[in-house]
């Protein structure tokens, strides 16, 4: 299978916003949109979008992982971004349309389809840089995925930057592509100068997430993250595990912690990524100025292999859904 994010179904969901209101949802082929030069988007960064997985069982069924924690969101992010934005319910209809519409190249767990609902302001003004754009396309791009963790899972090289901002006040909790550009910078030069995976941004000593993941320590039974304060993306799959963590008998602490906390805790204990594309990854390696920090004997640890597996186990449909996360395709 390509790589993530490279391959895609041959048709997705539309629904444009014009004179005040949106079109039908519509199944239509994927192809190259016609944007004038002058488009909002293409200037002032009017756009958010969300990505989520829809699974197949090994019945066969199809469903998909917490559709409504996206969409919520996606909501936010839109309100933050003055975009227009369908109802819930027509997002929640338009996931379940793009999966029904490529329902056969759904591949089977551990691969799965990604979802790529997106917004973008298309209104032909590069006057309108103060003003919200008065067109808006939203449409739900689709990719089958296959396993990210074929090649193994290997803990990663983390810096540990307490400088640079990952985003900005107020747009933390936004999933919007200026975020993504503002982090790039600093994951570039920690790649090229010290050969790290990713980066966790730690503003003046405070510990958020990496550039596309939520971050979290686990130190004997507690696990250590940083609360929803804005700063960070509410993660679903951060949701989902300090369920599962709680739920297994962890003590789930949210609140602010440093640098140098991290750094004195990490040698005891794990560090992991969170996200809907990696599931939960391990940090073996933190690096900050100059050091190399081991987090525990720098392998993946008990408590991130048995949380990882659980979430898995509930998304592949082989464990009881307890929680009551996957929903089951709609028929079209
Ligand atoms: C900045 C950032 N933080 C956290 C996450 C993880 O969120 P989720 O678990 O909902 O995929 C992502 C990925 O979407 C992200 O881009």
């Amino acid at each position: 299978m390509a790589a993530f994010g490279t391959e895609f179904t041959a048709q997705m969901v539309t629904s444009h916003y014009q004179n005040g209101q949106w079109s039908a949802l519509d199944v239509v082929p994927v192809a190259p949109f016609s944007l004038h030069p002058a488009t909002h988007v293409l200037h002032y960064a009017s756009e958010c979008f969300e990505g989520l997985k829809a699974y197949r069982r090994s019945n066969g069924d199809v469903h998909l992982f917490r559709p409504d924690r996206h969409i919520v969101r996606m909501g936010n992010s839109a309100a933050q971004l003055l975009l227009e934005i369908p109802e819930p319910a027509a997002l929640e209809q338009s996931l379940h349309m793009a999966v029904q519409a490529v329902i056969d190249e759904i591949p089977a767990y551990p691969g799965s389809l990604y979802l790529r609902p997106t917004l973008l302001g298309v209104e032909q003004d590069i006057g309108a840089a103060a003003r919200p754009s008065q067109k808006v396309i939203y449409y739900v791009l689709t990719s089958p995925v296959g396993d990210y963790f074929a090649g193994g899972l290997k803990p990663l090289r983390v810096k540990v930057e307490d400088q640079a901002m990952r985003s900005t006040p107020g747009f933390g909790a936004v999933k919007t592509g200026g975020n993504y550009a503002a982090a790039m910078r600093q994951v570039v030069r920690a790649q090229q100068e010290l050969g790290a995976d990713q980066v966790l941004f730690a503003p003046g000593g405070d510990v958020q997430e990496t550039g596309a993941a939520n971050f979290m320590l686990i130190e004997g039974d507690e696990l250590l993250t940083k609360p929803l304060d804005g700063t960070i993306l509410p993660g679903v799959t951060r949701d989902s595990i300090l369920t599962l963590a709680t739920d297994a008998g962890l003590k789930v602490t949210e609140r602010d912690f440093t640098v140098e906390e991290l750094l004195d805790r990490a040698p005891r204990g794990e560090a992991a990524l969170t996200g809907t594309a990696a599931v939960l990854t391990p940090v073996g390696t933190f690096l900050y100025n100059g050091q190399e920090i081991s987090v525990g004997d720098g392998q993946m640890g008990s408590w991130s292999s048995r949380l990882r597996e659980q979430l898995c186990a509930i998304q592949s449909g082989e464990a009881p859904d307890v929680h009551g996360w996957r929903v089951p395709l709609k028929a079209g």
